[in-house]
């Protein structure tokens, strides 16, 4: 809300010290995230003399703009179901669930559990190295490279880039490694027909494919342990949420979204640049400059949400910015969708009376990604 009282507003303590614009209120975000001068390409971010906070490989069509950002997009897109023809994602739902079931029937029986480390944590990396293709006996190896690149990832100290490094450089190996392996031996995943296929638009060059399924793995993953985290916390704050979402499944949909606009796991969009001078809301932000999104000061904008400090399920046009908007709009938000459907669905129905032992929890120390880093509950059964 403070920083919403200057849409547009220049901050010395930006990242790396350099300084940024941020924007935070919903209309400007959306305008300039719809601009096309504004780049995400690192290039043009290292060039602000900054070092991009964000993950550093160049290959990885986040970090890049049209038109090399739409090429990989769609051939990625084709092997992973864009959102209008999501017949594949569809298709995962029984797995999805049977994750989801395993996870649950592991802590029946326990009064209290640690829901992060327990649910939230292991659900999306095992989802998304089964949609990858990762064999199961190598999954605990990419527990391990999604927490190191995720953990370090916003750090700025030179033990904190090593290891990002390190964890970077291994997780590429082991996917260059992978590629090799699924096109010798393709299987029924996403890897094997991006490695093999030769659809109308060519196949994609290693270098890019390896990016992208790294790319897959880490922008998937901390992101949806937040959702879930902050969704069960959320919840939990709002008592009669968990019967009123057992009586009625049919509002859970609505509930997801709900959660992504009043706490969304991604705060702000760091490493854009301005290619242009652009006005905005009374302000020119200068060329050459970085500009950060503040995604969840435009969710709580009362400009666009009434009562936007309340959290409401069934808030009606809720067009919120938590999967970001424009060309790099979150490329997996059918999965996350589905998957917390799934999860929110199963939490509500089979946890008898969850109730929060510690609130506030204790918080990941990333500063754009927000969600507890524990979070006891207990239970009944
Ligand atoms: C992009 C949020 C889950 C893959 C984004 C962006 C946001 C976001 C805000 C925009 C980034 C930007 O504009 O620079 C989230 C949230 C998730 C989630 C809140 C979960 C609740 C996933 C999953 C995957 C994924 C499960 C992978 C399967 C990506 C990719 C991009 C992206 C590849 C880059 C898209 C592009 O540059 O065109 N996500 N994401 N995300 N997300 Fe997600």
């Amino acid at each position: 809300a403070q920083l919403r009282q200057t849409p547009v507003c220049w901050q010395e303590d930006g990242p790396d010290e350099r300084g940024t614009y941020v924007v935070s209120t919903y209309r400007e975000i959306e305008a300039l995230l719809h601009d096309p001068r504004i780049s995400s390409d690192l290039r043009n971010c290292a060039q602000t003399g900054g070092r991009p906070r964000t993950t550093m490989d160049p290959y990885r069509f986040i970090n890049l703009d049209p038109p090399e950002h739409d090429r990989l997009r769609r051939l990625a897109m084709c092997h992973f179901g864009p959102p209008e023809r999501s017949e594949y994602l569809e298709q995962l739902r029984p797995e999805m669930l049977r994750i989801v079931t395993m996870l649950l029937d592991q802590v029946r029986g326990q009064r209290q559990i640690d829901f992060v480390e327990r649910f939230a944590y292991p659900l999306p990396v095992t989802v998304i190295c089964r949609i990858l293709g990762v064999p199961r006996e190598d999954e605990p190896q990419f527990h391990v490279w999604a927490e190191a690149i995720v953990a370090n990832a916003s750090g700025s100290s030179k033990e904190q880039r090593r290891q990002l490094e390190q964890a970077q450089s291994d997780l590429n190996q082991y996917m260059a490694e992978l590629v090799e392996r699924h096109r010798e031996l393709p299987g029924d995943d996403m890897l094997s027909r991006m490695a093999t296929d030769t659809g109308p638009e060519g196949r994609m060059a290693d270098s890019y494919l390896v990016a992208t399924a790294a790319l897959l793995l880490v922008a998937g993953h901390e992101t949806t342990v937040n959702l879930l985290g902050n969704g069960m916390l959320t919840l939990l704050r709002h008592p009669t949420m968990f019967d009123r979402l057992r009586d009625a499944p049919d509002l859970i949909p609505a509930t997801v979204e709900e959660l992504l606009r009043y706490e969304p796991p991604v705060q702000f969009l760091v490493s854009r640049t301005t290619l242009d001078e652009i006005a905005l809301a009374g302000t020119t932000i200068p060329k050459g400059v970085r500009v950060t999104l503040a995604l969840a000061a435009g969710n709580r904008d009362p400009a666009r949400f009434p009562d936007p400090d309340r959290f409401d399920p069934e808030r009606r046009d809720n067009e919120h910015l938590g999967f970001g908007s424009g060309i790099h709009i979150c490329f997996g938000a059918p999965l996350a969708r589905i998957e917390t459907q799934i999860a929110l669905t199963e939490l509500v129905r089979r946890l008898e009376k969850p109730r929060l032992v510690v609130d506030p929890p204790p918080y990941r120390p990333s500063p754009s990604l927000r969600g507890p880093e524990h979070l006891l509950i207990k239970v009944d059964g």
